[in-house]
């Protein structure tokens, strides 16, 4: 791999990785179809509570099985009503008394893991070498989540890098920054593996931002007190960014805040992002949830109309183009050059 292909923003993304194709609450008994790594997948939940994901596309013409109906556990088409058991298998046809032998459509492999529902969309076979992420602080231990789903018109690449500098934050979302800080330390620990980035820095101490004193709950005379904070961004897979925020006190933390980034290609151009707020903290209202949505929501909408501005900055360029890069962008050039070796490793290059 040469500096350029390096300094190039990929134009496509790994597929042997478990992505996140739905929230769990989306997937019931009727149809969530969806398009996850250009391919077109229906989901389902069983009677027994499984759930079902078969590529959302008949085996007897190009139209989507989501289109027909349930009976029981079976998926009838409604172009011309050949029956699929959940394993894809094509069990019936009206107009003959058996379908063709061995006729099917693919079932993908799905995990259900607290708030989401994760897919292998990869290479047949290929979950069996990996499971998805452990995820522990999005279901128990004393963590609340709340989430969200958007859409967003930029790639796997741009929206991990994104995520892996936050010095972007004292620009765009000053709002967030505590009182006096005005520019985010250096990144002091970056942790490579061959597989996953990391970043950790600490903040210096400072009084809490209006939104720190709302979400923390503490009393008017602590708020007032200054605070310290540690953050650290992690690259946990290509379908997975983790980053934590810790507000810590005299007596310890104040509030621990985790935002889950699960990053699903949708095609090389777009990509959903399902994204969890999950915190803990001693004082902390058990209905903070609808707040901390909404600040992280606000914070999204502006993440998102710069990275749609990056990737159409990325389309218009005839030819690839070297950035140039400053300190801040350790941990993001370093997961640019991962999700280049996964992809050029599933290409044979
Ligand atoms: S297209 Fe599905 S049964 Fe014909």
């Amino acid at each position: 791999m040469n500096d350029t292909a390096r300094n190039h923003i990929l134009v496509d993304y790994p597929r042997d990785c478990w992505y996140v194709v739905a929230t769990a609450a989306e997937v019931g008994y009727g149809f969530t179809a969806r398009r996850v790594l250009d391919t077109s997948v229906v989901l389902f939940r069983l009677s027994d509570g499984a759930i079902a994901a078969l590529e959302d596309r008949c085996a007897h013409r190009p139209y989507p099985l989501s289109a027909g109906h349930r009976e029981d556990d079976f998926i009838v088409c409604g172009y011309h009503g050949c029956t699929y058991d959940a394993t894809g298998r094509w069990v019936s046809v009206r107009s003959q008394d058996n379908p063709p032998s061995s006729a099917r459509v693919r079932a993908f492999p799905v995990v259900e893991r607290g708030p989401f529902v994760w897919i292998w969309a990869g290479t047949p076979g290929g979950e069996r070498l990996r499971p998805p992420p452990a995820t522990p602080w999005l279901h128990g231990d004393g963590w609340t989540s709340v989430g969200e789903r958007r859409e967003v018109a930029a790639s796997l690449q741009v929206l991990h890098e994104h995520y892996l500098d936050l010095s972007n934050v004292v620009a765009m979302h000053p709002e967030m920054v505590p009182p006096g800080i005005e520019a985010l330390p250096p990144l002091e620990d970056v942790e490579v593996s061959e597989v996953s980035v990391s970043y950790r820095r600490e903040l210096p101490e400072a009084p809490l931002a209006p939104w720190e004193a709302e979400v923390t709950g503490l009393d008017d005379a602590t708020v007032s007190a200054s605070f310290g904070r540690t953050e650290t961004g992690t690259f946990v897979t290509p379908g997975l960014h983790k980053q934590t925020y810790s507000i810590i006190g005299a007596t310890g933390p104040a509030l621990e805040l985790v935002r889950t980034h699960g990053f699903t290609p949708r095609s090389s151009g777009v990509t959903h992002v399902f994204l969890q707020i999950s915190w803990r903290g001693a004082s902390v209202s058990p209905d903070i949830g609808k707040q901390l949505i909404e600040v992280f929501h606000a914070m999204a909408d502006r993440d998102i109309a710069v990275l749609e501005t990056v990737q159409r900055c990325l389309d218009e360029d005839p030819m690839p183009r070297r950035y140039v890069n400053v300190k801040a962008d350790r941990a993001a050039v370093r997961a640019r050059r991962i999700l280049t070796a996964m992809v050029e490793d599933e290409r044979g290059v």
